[in-house]
C-alpha cells in the first residue's frame, strides 16, 4: 500500500515535467563530443572501509544529448542503505563524475544489487519517451528477502521516484532450495516493457530465467519462462537481449552445470535467437564457441550495425578480457574472439555507441574482490 501512493505521485510529478522533452534544448549541445577510444579510465575508487567487494556489476544508459550515466552495486557501510550512485559523463567515458543517487523509497531496505538502466525509446504509459529506468534488486541488510523495484528519472537522471514492484523472493542467496529471484533487464517489445530475470522460486528448477510484461510500467502480467531445463540443479542465469536487423532477438545466459565440452567451466554462455523475445522458451539453445574456446559466467550481449551487412553481435563474458563478434546473425560456426583494451570482469557491461562503430565496456571488478569501476570505449574490428 504504501507502494501505491509512491506511484500516485510519481507519475503526476512525471507528467508535469514532461514536456522538457519536447524542447530540443541546450543540453543536446552540452555534449557535442565524437565518439573516440578511451582506454581503461577510473570512473569510481571506492574508500577503503567499503564492505567487500566494494564495487560489483557496472551499467550505463546514454540520453539522448550523447551524456552517458553509469552505476554499480556499490558496497558503501550502512547506514545510510545501500543505493545505487550515478556517474555522468559528458564526454563519451573519458571523465566521470558524481551526479545523483537512486535510493530506496519503498522497503526501507537499500538498493542492493544488479542495476539495469535503461532510457525509454517511447512512451510507456504515463511515462514520457526519454525516462530513465532504473531497475534494481532491493534488498534488506540481512539478505532475507529480494524485490525486483523500477525507479524512473525524467530530468536526465537527477532525481529518481519509485514507479512499481514487479516480483518479490526470497533470501538472496544463490543456494538450490533458496527462493530468490535476481538479475533484472529491462527492454520495449511490441508497446510494452519487458522485465527479464533470474527465478529461484520455482520448486522444479534450482534456478530458472522469466520474464514479465507491463503496458504502463506499474500493472505487470504473468511469469513466463524463457530458459528452464528439467534438471533440478541447473541453474541459466544472467538475461540480456539485443534485436538483430533480421527481426530476431538474441538472449545470451551463463548455463549453470550445462554441457561445456570444451571443458573451460561449469557455468558455460549459451544463447538462444527467436522471432520474438517473448518466445525464447521454445527456442533451441546454442552453445557459444569461438573456435573451441568457450567462455563462462555473467555474459553481455548487444548488437551493434558496424561490421557489414549484418552488423556484429558482441558478447562479453566474466572468464575473457576479449569480446566475441559474430557477423553472421548468430551462426554458430562464426564466433570470433576479438582483444579489447578493457579488464575481465563479473558480469562486465557492453553498450554500442551513437556512432556505432565504438563501443562502451564496464567493469566493476569480481565477486570477493577489492574492486573499483572502468571504463574502455573502443573501435570495432568489422570483421
Ligand atoms: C549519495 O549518497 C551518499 C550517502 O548518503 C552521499 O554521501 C553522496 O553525497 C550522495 N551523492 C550525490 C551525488 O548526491
Ligand atoms: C549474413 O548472415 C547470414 C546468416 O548467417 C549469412 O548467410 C550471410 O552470409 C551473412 N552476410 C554477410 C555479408 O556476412
Amino acid at each position: 500500500m504504501r507502494g501505491r501512493k509512491a506511484i500516485a505521485a510519481s507519475l503526476t510529478w512525471a507528467l508535469s515535467i514532461s514536456s522538457v522533452y519536447s524542447a530540443p534544448s541546450a543540453a543536446v549541445k552540452e555534449c557535442e563530443v565524437a565518439d573516440h577510444e578511451v582506454t581503461f579510465k577510473t570512473i569510481y575508487v571506492p574508500p577503503s572501509n567499503y564492505n567487500t567487494p566494494k564495487t560489483l556489476y557496472g551499467r550505463t544508459v546514454q540520453l539522448e544529448d550523447g551524456t552517458l550515466l553509469a552505476t554499480w552495486e556499490n558496497y558503501s557501510p550502512e547506514p545510510p542503505l545501500v543505493y545505487f550512485p550515478i556517474y555522468k559523463s559528458t564526454d563519451k567515458g573519458e571523465t566521470w563524475a558524481p551526479f545523483s543517487n537512486v535510493t530506496d523509497q519503498v522497503n526501507g531496505w537499500g538498493l542492493r544489487y544488479q542495476p539495469d538502466l535503461y532510457l525509454l525509446p517511447q512512451a510507456i504509459g504515463d511515462l514520457p519517451k526519454g525516462t530513465i529506468i532504473c531497475s534494481a534488486n532491493s534488498i534488506p541488510t540481512d539478505l532475507s528477502q529480494t524485490k525486483i523495484d523500477v525507479y524512473a528519472s525524467v530530468n536526465g537522471g537527477k532525481t529518481w521516484s519509485f514507479v512499481s514492484t514487479v516480483a518479490s523472493g526470497g533470501v538472496a542467496l544463490p543456494n538450490n532450495g533458496e527462493t530468490p529471484i535476481w538479475e533484472p533487464f529491462m527492454m520495449v517489445y511490441d508497446n510494452q516493457l519487458v522485465m527479464y530475470y533470474s527465478d529461484q522460486r520455482d520448486p522444479a528448477h534450482g534456478q530458472k530465467m522469466v520474464h514479465q510484461v507491463s503496458a504502463d510500467g506499474i500493472t505487470w502480467g504473468p511469469v513466463v519462462n524463457d530458459i528452464a531445463y528439467s534438471t533440478y540443479e541447473q541453474r541459466p542465469g544472467m538475461p540480456t537481449v539485443a534485436a538483430l536487423p533480421n527481426g530476431q532477438y538474441i538472449m545470451t545466459y551463463e548455463y549453470g552445470l550445462g554441457p561445456n565440452p570444451a571443458g573451460s567451466g561449469t557455468f558455460p554462455i549459451y544463447y538462444r535467437i527467436s522471432s520474438s523475445p517473448l518466445t525464447f522458451d521454445s527456442a533451441p539453445g546454442q552453445i557459444l564457441n569461438a573456435g573451441g574456446t568457450v567462455p563462462t559466467s555473467s555474459p553481455y550481449v548487444v548488437w551493434s550495425p558496424s561490421g557489414g551487412p549484418n552488423g556484429s553481435i558482441i558478447v562479453s563474458a566474466n572468464s575473457h578480457a576479449e569480446i566475441f563478434i559474430n557477423t553472421n546473425l548468430g551462426d554458430a560456426d562464426s564466433w570470433v574472439k576479438y582483444a579489447t583494451p578493457q579488464s575481465r570482469a563479473y558480469t562486465r557491461h557492453l553498450r554500442v555507441m551513437d556512432d556505432p562503430d565504438y563501443l562502451l565496456i564496464m567493469s566493476a571488478g569480481f565477486l570477493n574482490g577489492d574492486n573499483y569501476v572502468t571504463d574502455s570505449v573502443m573501435k570495432l574490428p568489422n570483421l
